[in-house]
């Protein structure tokens, strides 16, 4: 077998559900904390011409060793092409400096991971003031999108939606998703003042429509931003909005912020693991990755 698929960072159980749609091997890894708190790690067989490695980066700085040092041993022990799956590209939106001195660290990071890997296949990666990954990553790069899923999800789950997107980042998402699914849509302003202290502004013309709000956003990390825009929906007439984000951040307790702040339902695709997960994507990395297998 050329091609087989193993646990960067990710559960056994999604490696295992991942192989089975690519009818694929899987290359057992072994992790190990030492006492002192460093990272070991084995790979428990033949190392193949192509590895495909599955990494849930949510939480990044923890796994990022033991992974680098899972995609340098596979290079070593002879993969000559690797294919890097992180369904969550992390740090991201860190995309200049924003204060004087600052590290932009999307370019640092990418600086890291792009000599580890050949291939980096991502979903919804957050590119605003970047167009496209390979401005900072060296390695090809495969972008996938949710958004189609997001639009049809909404169509099928809600009753007469509108799709919103809380800001001008989130336009590419929401407008997609609604062309695709044949829903209005509707983009809104924010200004962020601080980690948890956002504004969003409503249009002047804006009417609370016979409409569900479904807020569509990439990342729901805090929360802020769609608690915000939730209360600003709610205040100007709407019903309760639904809120649905690509990645599942959830720094603190985000589902609790915006169920108190009056959203109906949290929902998010399973870029990153979770319970509000309702969006699968797994399929769509599968369909990208079946036709790079080396046989
Ligand atoms: C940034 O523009 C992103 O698209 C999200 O809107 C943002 O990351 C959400 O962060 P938070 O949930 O912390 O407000």
């Amino acid at each position: 077998m050329k091609t087989m698929i193993c646990n960067g960072a990710s559960s056994s159980q999604r490696v295992q559900m991942l192989a089975a749609q690519l009818d694929l091997p899987v290359l057992q890894v072994e992790l190990h904390r030492y006492p002192d708190g460093e990272s070991g790690v084995r790979i428990a067989g033949e190392v193949p011409p192509h590895a495909i490695v599955l990494a849930d980066l949510a939480l990044p700085d923890e796994k990022f060793l033991p992974l680098a040092f899972l995609l340098d041993n596979l290079r070593e022990l002879g993969a000559k092409r690797i294919t890097l799956v992180a369904p969550y590209l992390p740090y991201m939106r860190q995309d200049k400096r924003f204060r004087n001195g600052e590290a932009v660290t999307s370019r640092t990071f990418a600086k890291l991971l792009s000599p580890l890997c050949d291939r980096l296949v991502t979903v919804d990666p957050h590119l605003h003031r970047y167009h496209r990954l390979e401005e900072i990553y060296a390695a090809e790069g495969t972008v996938l999108t949710a958004a189609c899923r997001v639009g049809e999800w909404a169509r099928e789950n809600v009753s007469a939606p509108i799709l919103i997107g809380p800001d001008s980042e989130s336009r590419q998402w929401v407008e997609r998703a609604a062309r695709h699914a044949n829903l209005p849509f509707l983009v809104l302003e924010k200004l962020r003042h601080g980690d948890r202290d956002v504004q969003i502004s409503l249009p002047g013309t804006f009417q609370p429509a016979s409409h569900t709000p479904v807020l569509v956003d990439d990342i729901i990390s805090s929360g802020h931003t769609m608690a915000e825009t939730v209360r600003a929906l709610i205040a100007n007439g709407t019903a309760p909005p639904v809120c649905v984000g690509v990645h599942a951040v959830f720094a603190e307790s985000a589902p609790d912020l915006l169920m108190k702040a009056g959203a109906a339902r949290v929902v998010t695709t399973n870029t990153i693991p979770n319970e509000l997960a309702c969006i699968d994507v797994l399929p769509i990395l599968a369909e990208s990755l079946r036709d790079s297998h080396i046989r």
